[in-house]
């Protein structure tokens, strides 16, 4: 199958099976707001989706801006964010915060500028650039890299194999729904293609995937001996 038979599927799939989640766009609605995609994403950097609802829907009730958490006391900042865990992440959340709200409270777009704002890593620059803005970034989380690993069933182990999960990474994002796409990939991680006992029978990918076709999906991806 070819790179776009899989974006094609997936999106297919991610139209069905999308988690219903508080910082995605609701369907027919516009595109999501970009403070809530940058809240959302610096929240799920170490956490997981399941603990971070309840802080995500405190923190934009509070501060339902990105002026409006510029602008916030930055002990109650913290107090909201304890047991979210990494503090570094709240004040950095402050920090760009201010930044943002200094340019007019708009987020750029560009994958580069958000690269640059406090507490984006590669990570978080790309997530924004794709979901918020529809920009084609190349987005890479744990779980991204265990599908993808398995996809084309990544010898290499990690941590070297990031190289080529990246590549082939790229090679499979489409330019048209590209937040669509890397959140789809999410999904599929977490719902479906699981570190253990994944469910390829009802995987929209498996007639693609290679760790499917010649070995166990669950060998994938390979890690280094210890
Ligand atoms: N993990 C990190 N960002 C996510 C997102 N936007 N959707 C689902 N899981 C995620």
């Amino acid at each position: 199958a070819s790179s776009q038979d899989v974006a094609r599927a997936l999106l297919g799939w991610y139209d069905v099976h999308a988690r219903d989640l508080p910082w995605r766009a609701r369907p027919g609605c516009a595109a999501p707001d970009p403070y809530r995609v940058w809240l959302s994403e610096v929240m799920l950097q170490q956490t997981t989706v399941a603990a971070v609802k309840s802080y995500f829907a405190e923190f934009v009730r509070r501060w339902p801006s990105v002026e409006a958490l510029a602008a916030a006391d930055e002990g109650e900042v913290m107090a909201a964010w304890a047991g979210l865990g990494y503090y570094a992440r709240a004040r950095n959340l402050l920090a760009c915060a201010k930044e943002v709200a200094g340019r007019g409270g708009t987020f750029p777009a560009d994958e580069l500028e958000l690269r640059a704002l406090p507490g984006l890593g590669a990570y978080t620059a790309a997530a924004v650039a794709a979901i918020a803005f529809g920009q084609r970034a190349v987005v890479v989380d744990a779980n991204v890299e265990r599908v993808v690993s398995r996809l084309f069933a990544v010898a290499a182990p990690l941590p070297g194999a990031r190289v080529a999960i990246r590549r082939h990474t790229d090679t499979i994002t489409p330019s048209e729904r590209a937040g669509d796409f890397a959140q789809a990939m999410m999904d599929l991680g977490a719902t479906i293609c699981t570190p253990r006992a994944p469910r390829c029978l009802l995987c929209p990918l498996s007639a693609s995937c290679l760790a499917r076709l010649h070995a166990e999906p669950e060998q994938f991806p390979v890690k280094a001996p210890k």
